[in-house]
């Protein structure tokens, strides 16, 4: 091994929904780092795990009749499967409800508490009087304090960004009951991260990684730096230490999932965890560039704060857009990785290749099915795989199917040299999309090679120069095969068979690339490596994603419609509405109206007709007997000719009309307020 051992960890994904692309656009370039690492020779270690913990997945579990321990097993399951068919390879992938991660979470607060980093202090937090609890985090909906926009309790994310601590949300809403929420005092803990700024003042400049992730952090630094409220009013989560009623926040015990999987790592290896954790340790975490703030202040704060080593790298993915839109769950703007991907045959290889190679790591990646056909029928199929191809199925045809008795062109040695130097230094640089190009020019070199010194002419004039010529074009493949592993380790792999070569791939150095091939080598049975992309697929896959994105447009719209702002009024104006329980008597049709039933409605010992435009989606004879809600003092008008002198509330769905009644038999004439 040439250095210290390093340890690589990628951002946690919550436990709380499926794996699609925008994860993968961290996770395939951590893992084609450390892939890279081992091929230059490091020894490194390559940590993550599921994020279990914090509000969501307490909401989405409760909604989904689940414990949040199930919904986040589940959802473990789910990213382990995913990452391992996608050839993302963790040495452990934990959970952050682990005992390890429980465990390491009350000792690094213990010892921030001692170190006097952390202090109690009484704070005003939105309180649902109906549902009888504090709201943290998701549980609680409203206004972002600093710029207005609809915002939920830790982050406003459809306006500035801004993390918010618990209390800052203004016109609180309980996301449970709806009801409006009221502030209450309670006391809780905060970490003191204010007293940290001349630290990270220092230590950012410090910080390799993503310059923009570094940058941001130190501008965020140099403007704000407020104390963190680091405790929640709530079961699920690790307990504050010494008070059963709190949890920590989730963002506390989530990057200690880092040093909790490294010790369970080791544990099962007989090593010592400390060496990754320790002061000098090389820590480099992949993260979403949305979370910057978290990886690059409050975490090494407080790796600082309880004395243990800090990152020496923070790499910082750019976002994800699909067909240049911007990634949206909700507006069915996603790719999911097992449904869309995997589970339509595509090979991970090819999402691996996309992801590496369209931009550079800290910019946007745009996705879409027509560039993904484009670049694995063009670069994959047309250069890589033709050159690969070329000299194996020559070799077979010509020379045996063994590596011909010849002499490698120097210049082809040199430039395999020059592509490994290209490549390793891209890699440290987490360049990933140089690395990749700097290897498709290689192929492209070799495609051009084989072109211009005409095999197939001098074997039948000069075999000896044939042999040569084929000799270098084998070991160009071979350097590629060697250089694209971390990149699609699958392909290369088969690929690797196909030379006739033992073993993994994944375990061989980069400088085995100018080791050459051994002369009289049997090679394997050539293959096809990539298939074009056919343009009846690239239309299927544009369609379902198309139906996709129409279906959410199409739910968002009635949400929205429902949604819309109508003028606030007063509990008086309220109070004049007459809203009572009533009780359909008689139903009937009315002539020439396919929507409206005439109605005769027992309002509390007196009967109101009301015509009621519900005859799509109530059959008339169903209706006698039934309780309904009744706005009694509405302005009597004439519908088809007939008096309604009342109307009966319901909701609107998609422009149906479905009744409201009461949940349980209430007297006819009660009041509803
Ligand atoms: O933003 C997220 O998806 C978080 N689950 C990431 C946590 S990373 C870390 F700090 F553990
Ligand atoms: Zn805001």
């Amino acid at each position: 091994m040439l250095s210290s051992p390093i340890l690589v960890t990628c951002g946690l994904p919550y436990a709380n929904g499926p794996c699609h692309l925008g994860h993968l656009r961290t996770y395939v370039p951590a893992d084609i780092f450390v892939r890279g690492c081992k091929k230059m020779d490091r020894e490194v270690l390559f940590v993550c795990g599921s994020d279990a913990h914090g509000t969501p997945i307490v909401v989405n579990a409760e909604a989904r009749g689940l414990t949040p321990k199930a919904l986040v097993s589940l959802y473990h399951q789910h990213f382990e499967e995913v990452f391992r068919e996608m050839g993302v390879k963790f040495d452990h992938f934990g959970d952050t409800d682990d005992p390890a991660c429980h465990n390491r979470t009350q000792e690094m607060v213990k010892a921030l508490i001692k170190a006097g980093h952390v202090y109690p202090k009484e704070i005003e937090l939105a309180y649902c009087p109906k549902c009888e609890r504090f709201l943290p985090d998701r549980y609680v909906e409203g206004e972002c304090p600093y710029c207005g926009k609809p915002a939920r309790g830790d982050e406003c994310d459809m306006g500035c960004g801004r993390h918010l601590e618990p209390g800052e949300i203004k016109n609180a809403v309980c996301k449970v009951c709806g009801g409006k929420a009221e502030y209450r005092k309670q006391v809780h803990y905060f970490f003191h991260l204010s007293q940290f700024k001349d630290f990270l003042l220092n230590y950012l400049p410090t910080l390799g990684g993503t310059t923009s992730a570094r940058n941001y952090a130190l501008e965020w630094v140099r403007q704000e730096l407020k104390d963190w409220c680091i405790t929640r009013s709530m079961a699920w989560g690790v307990k504050f230490p010494g008070q059963e009623d709190l949890v920590v926040y989730v963002w506390v015990d989530a990057p200690i999932g880092y040093i909790a999987f490294t010790e369970e790592w080791c544990a099962t290896q007989g090593r010592d965890w400390q060496s990754y954790w320790k002061e000098g340790s090389k820590i480099i975490h992949f993260i979403g560039g949305d979370i910057v703030y978290h990886h690059c202040i409050f975490w090494p704060a407080m790796l600082k704060g309880a004395g243990y080593g800090l990152p020496s790298a923070v790499v910082a993915s750019g976002m994800l857009k699909i067909d240049d839109k911007k990634f949206s769950k909700s507006r069915g703007n996603v790719i999911w990785v097992k449904d869309d991907y995997l589970q339509r045959g595509l090979h991970p290889d090819l999402l691996r290749y996309y992801l590496a190679s369209y931009t550079a790591h800290n910019k946007e990646v745009n996705f879409s099915w027509r560039i993904f056909a484009d670049k694995v029928n063009t670069e994959l199929v047309g250069a890589l795989g033709n050159f690969i191809n070329r000299a194996l199925t020559f070799t077979a045809k010509n020379f045996a199917g063994l590596v011909p008795a010849g002499e490698i062109d120097p210049e082809v040695m040199a430039r395999i040299k020059e592509t490994m130097q290209e490549v390793s230094a891209a890699l440290d640089e987490y360049e990933f999309k140089k690395a990749s190009d700097s290897v498709m020019s290689l192929a492209d070199y070799g495609n051009i090679y084989f072109q211009n010194h005409e095999p197939w002419k001098l074997v039948k004039s000069d075999m000896a120069a044939a042999a040569s010529v084929l000799y270098s074009c084998l070991q160009i493949a071979k350097a590629l095969i060697i250089f694209m592993e971390p990149v699609m380790p699958s392909k290369m792999q088969n690929a690797w068979k196909q030379m006739g070569l033992e073993g993994d791939v994944a375990d061989r150095l980069f400088s085995e690339a100018l080791t050459p091939l051994n002369v009289g080598q049997a090679l394997g049975r050539p293959e096809i490596l990539f298939s074009r992309l056919e343009e009846t697929s690239v239309k299927e896959l544009e369609g379902i994603f198309a139906q996709r994105m129409a279906e959410a447009e199409g739910r968002s719209k009635a949400v929205e419609k429902a949604a819309e702002k109508k003028k606030e009024i007063s509990f008086e104006e309220f109070s004049a509405l007459d809203i009572r329980i009533g009780q359909i008597k008689e139903a009937g049709a009315i002539k020439g109206s396919k929507k409206l039933l005439r109605l005769q409605v027992d309002i509390g010992g007196e009967i109101r007709q009301v015509v009621a435009g519900i005859a799509e989606s109530c059959p008339a004879e169903e209706l006698i007997g039934t309780l309904v809600v009744v706005l009694v003092n509405l302005k009597p008008t004439k519908l088809f000719g007939i008096e309604s002198q009342a109307m009966l509330l319901a909701a609107d769905q998609a422009g149906a009309a479905v009744l409201l009644r009461p949940g349980q038999p209430v007297e006819v004439g009660t009041k509803v307020r």
